[in-house]
């Protein structure tokens, strides 16, 4: 061969890669309102910064008429890029060439790119798109799959791992986008699920639709699975981009720092507009939440799912946070078993990643019932106190207005390690609530008065006096300051500031860093 036939081979050959399963199969990805692997690529990294690996790779499998379809690239597209001018590595399943489904080879490609993420310490992303393990491929693919899965926990609080789903995920392949931080969903077109409609029907007489089953909708909803859900391909990948952009790029390095333009001394009147005068009154703490942070803008994650809590990123004066809050609108903000684990996660995240936490508390308790209690409250509920106490990055605690009990420790108190506690002056510290308290320190005496129901009332507003307020909670140094909602924003500034050079450890063990 001349040198004008072997670049002529190899022009063939890139051509070959790129046509991917075909043009049929690439109009039918499109019919299905899906992008194909390449295009999803091109728009989820800046512009030209794409460099692909492997792409003349093949696999080796001779069985079930193997032999006679070999297409290069595997049926994953594999490589580095930039986000925002900072390296990543991605991989992206194309559906259009055997269905996406993970052959040995297949699943090297992506080891490969994974091994390379974590000794650069980049973001890893995988676009997941596929019918799952190669049936042709037997063992060798199960094989793939238990090395991807191996090194998601490797690499699991070392640089964060981010897995879109915008195709099936079934069987065992939903476990590796759960081994990962954060898993996006794209409605109507992805769907994840353990075993399929028809394996359910035919062993529990189910009838579920793959939708109804574990699309975008029930994996925000009702299990938590899915962090992030988007409309289409093009919006999931903007917020993919958008999630890193408030992400560190490993363990080693802090979040980026943007700059913004809103006042670090902002005060806030609107801050004493929302907490509402009766304490049993809801109110939306997202409004607590915008009015603090800068431009107000805060990226929310799992924000459909066990809205009693809130976990979001946000920044404060350029810098990231992620915050912890009760929601009063949902459950009176109580603690649950679905609030615990969504809250303990992302702390944990957070704690890795070098990333400050920021508690704002209202939060009357666990949620009672033999419900909860039967489901394991009490193991649920340890992981918060498990992940605060665990977590060495700075902790700023904002104690609003109800801090009663369990669930004031578990949001981060003093004790359980928070750098700081804040709170305004409508925050009441205390076992429980003023009804209760009465109800069991002063049951003999209502009982025994003339008139129990003034009496009662009597000993709520005593105890209320007494003991729904942040001085007794200041008085022993469990409140570090009471400071006027106005100046929250300010305070928060001043206070993550001074917190910047914290250094802190905790004894070594042998533990690995799996998102609980
Ligand atoms: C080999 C597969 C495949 C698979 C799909 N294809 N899944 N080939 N192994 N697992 C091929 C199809 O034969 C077809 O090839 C092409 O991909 C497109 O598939 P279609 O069925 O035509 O597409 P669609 O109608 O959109 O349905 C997609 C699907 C369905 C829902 C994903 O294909 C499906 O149910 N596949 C099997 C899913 C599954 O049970 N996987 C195993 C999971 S167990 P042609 O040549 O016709 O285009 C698992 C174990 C992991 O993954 C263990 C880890 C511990």
């Amino acid at each position: 061969m001349s040198i004008d036939d072997k670049i002529e081979d190899l022009l063939r050959r890139r051509e070959m890669v790129l046509e991917g399963g075909g043009l049929d199969k690439v109009e039918k990805q499109h019919q299905k309102g899906k992008l194909t692997a390449r295009e999803r690529i091109y728009k989820l990294l800046d512009e030209d910064s794409f460099v692909e690996i492997d792409a003349y790779v093949e696999h080796r499998c001779i069985d079930f008429g193997m032999e006679k379809q070999r297409i290069p690239g595997e049926g994953v597209v594999t490589g580095y890029g930039t986000i925002d001018g900072r390296l990543v590595y991605v991989y992206a399943q194309d559906f259009t060439v055997l269905g996406g489904s993970l052959g040995e080879y297949h699943a090297k490609k992506i080891t490969k790119i994974m091994d390379m993420a974590l000794k650069m310490g980049a973001p890893l992303i995988g676009l997941n798109d596929s019918g799952g393990a190669r049936i042709q491929e037997g063992v060798d693919a199960l094989s793939g799959y238990g090395n991807i899965f191996f090194r998601n926990t490797l690499a699991s609080g070392v640089i964060p791992q981010i897995s879109v789903i915008m195709g099936p995920s079934a069987g065992g392949a939903v476990y590796s986008p759960a081994l990962t931080d954060f898993i996006f969903m794209v409605d109507k077109t992805s769907q994840m699920f353990i075993t399929g409609p028809q394996v359910i029907k035919a062993v529990t007489g189910e009838d579920v639709s793959a939708e109804e089953l574990g699309g975008s909708i029930t994996h925000s909803t009702k299990s938590g699975v899915a962090h992030f859900r988007a409309e289409n391909d093009e919006e999931c990948l903007e917020m993919v981009r958008k999630l890193l952009s408030y992400l560190p790029s490993n363990n080693l390095e802090d979040p980026p720092q943007m700059v913004t333009d809103d006042d670090i001394n902002r005060l806030s009147d609107r801050l004493v507009e929302i907490i509402p005068d009766s304490p049993n009154k809801p109110y939306d703490m997202k409004e607590v939440i915008s009015e603090v942070v800068d431009e107000g803008v805060y990226f929310e994650s799992q924000s459909m799912y066990a809205q009693n809590i809130i976990t979001a990123f946000a920044r404060l004066n350029g810098r990231t946070v992620g915050i912890i809050a009760n929601q009063p609108k949902v459950l009176a903000g109580c603690l649950d078993i679905n609030a615990s684990d969504k809250a303990s996660r992302f702390i944990r995240f957070c704690d890795a990643f070098n990333i400050p936490l920021l508690n704002i508390v209202d939060v009357p308790g666990f949620l009672p019932g033999t419900n909860q209690e039967y489901g394991g409250i009490i193991r649920h509920g340890a992981k918060m106190l498990y992940a605060y106490s665990e977590a060495t990055v700075p902790k700023v605690t904002l104690i609003v207005r109800k801090a009663y009990g369990g669930a004031y420790l578990a949001m981060c108190s003093k004790d359980l390690g928070a750098d700081f506690v804040l709170a305004w002056p409508t925050a009441e510290i205390a076992v429980m609530g003023p009804d209760g308290a009465a109800n069991i320190v002063f049951k003999n005496e209502i009982k025994s008065s003339d008139d129990p129901v003034a009496k009662r009332n009597e000993k709520i507003n005593e105890y209320r006096e007494n003991f729904a307020n942040p001085y007794r909670a200041a008085a022993r140094g469990y409140v570090d300051d009471v400071v006027l909602p106005q100046e929250t924003r300010p305070r928060l500034i001043s206070a993550f500031d001074m917190l910047m050079s914290k250094r802190e450890s905790r004894p070594s063990k042998k533990h690995g860093n799996f998102p609980v």
